[in-house]
């Protein structure tokens, strides 16, 4: 049965997820969005869909199949799949596409793929003609779970993840979880990260819950998945309501991305996110029970709860300097500091100032595999 969670955008309702289990519903949910009697109706409006080449293999004909008839005209834009594409060119790539095909600013772009699609899309909806409306239809976990959701739109630049960009709320975030089926193991447990990450900085009971649902989860029982990602992205709704453009609390979201995002780039995004974030996670977690805020039972057990989630809590080949000397040059240092998250307790995480170069190195260490743990 289909669920739908509203989201607020400055204390007004802005745009609802609805999480059902195939496109079936998706035309009837823009007409009921631009069907009001004060609005000009689909009609009168082109949407394009924006997707990679894999999910235009996969979905593009059905969702080009659902929209043919509400609207005045259906195009569809798919670029080559992958994290290297997410960048400037695709954007003028997309712009220009728009533009011949006379998109005008009443007319709406729906982003059906992954994150690299959704944050892609919100950023062209975000800039061209000044701003169109944008569809969210996330068909990975990662893109269910959390980039769909919040508005953040943008593109890679210059090596560095997400350095361009804008908050671009979507009109609506539909999620059919069917599609959660193609996804390969990679794609899906690296999605899982996030949603751990959830559990883990502010709903301990989230975060019980999967560890007791781990064998439906990982079977990918479709019930169990819709309720996970309802509580998962209850977690997310709350969070960037109280904090929707990242002045402070929003950054709790962060963790494990601090330490995470510079295995990513020293790894040159061979590693998937997910499991970068999940490493991230380890180290940040490491930390938490340095200093006493987590007993050595539970980062133990954090650590742990990644591995039957196929999530890796170790890497080999990193030169732990150079990792340290990437975290610091993440775009989350503000004033020469690195904002880190850290646990407080399993369910509650605060975001700290003061960690220090050594206390990120111990860190790194910890999650580095290295031959001596071979031996040992
Ligand atoms: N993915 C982190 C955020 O939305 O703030």
């Amino acid at each position: 049965m289909s669920e739908r969670l509203p989201i607020m955008y400055n204390k007004k309702p802005c745009y609802d997820i609805v999480f059902t289990q195939s496109f079936r519903e998706l035309a009837g949910e823009l007409q009921g969005l631009y069907g009001g009697p004060e609005q000009q109706g689909l009609e009168s409006r082109k949407i394009c869909i924006v997707t990679d080449s894999t999910v235009d293999g996969l979905y593009g004909g059905q969702v080009q199949e659902q929209l043919e008839g509400i609207c005045r005209k259906v195009v569809k834009y798919a670029f080559p799949s992958g994290e290297e594409h997410k960048n400037l060119d695709t954007v003028k790539d997309i712009y220009t596409f728009l533009i011949r095909e006379n998109l005008d600013r009443k007319d709406l772009l729906l982003a059906l793929g992954g994150g690299v699609v959704g944050d892609t899309t919100g950023y062209v909806a975000a800039t061209y003609l000044r701003g169109i409306d944008f569809i969210q239809v996330p068909t990975t976990l990662l893109a269910q779970t959390d980039s769909s959701i919040g508005g953040k739109t943008g593109v890679d630049f210059d090596g560095y993840k997400n350095m361009v960009g804008a908050f671009k709320m979507p009109r609506l975030v539909y999620m059919n979880l069917d599609t959660l089926r193609t996804l390969d193991d990679r794609q899906f447990f690296s999605g899982f990260a996030e949603v751990m990450k959830h559990g883990l900085i502010r709903d301990g009971i989230l975060y019980q819950w999967l560890i007791e649902n781990m064998y439906e989860i990982c079977d990918r029982d479709p019930d169990v998945l819709q309720e996970m990602l309802l509580r998962s992205c209850t977690v997310k709704k709350n969070v960037v309501e109280k904090d929707p453009t990242e002045q402070g609390e929003r950054a709790l979201l962060n963790f494990g991305h601090t330490i995470g995002h510079a295995v990513e780039k020293y790894k040159n995004f061979q590693l998937c996110h997910g499991e970068c974030v999940a490493l991230g996670a380890v180290a940040a977690a490491y930390i938490s029970w340095k200093r006493d805020m987590l007993s050595m039972e539970e980062y133990y057990e954090v650590r742990d709860m990644f591995v039957p989630f196929r999530l890796p809590i170790s890497v080999e080949d990193i030169d732990p300097q150079e990792i340290l000397r990437l975290t610091k040059s993440d775009k989350k240092m503000a004033s020469g500091q690195i904002t880190f998250v850290l646990l407080k307790k399993i369910g509650k995480a605060v975001l700290d100032r003061t960690v220090t170069d050594q206390e990120i190195l111990d860190a790194i260490n910890e999650i580095h595999f290295s031959d001596e743990d071979a031996h040992a």
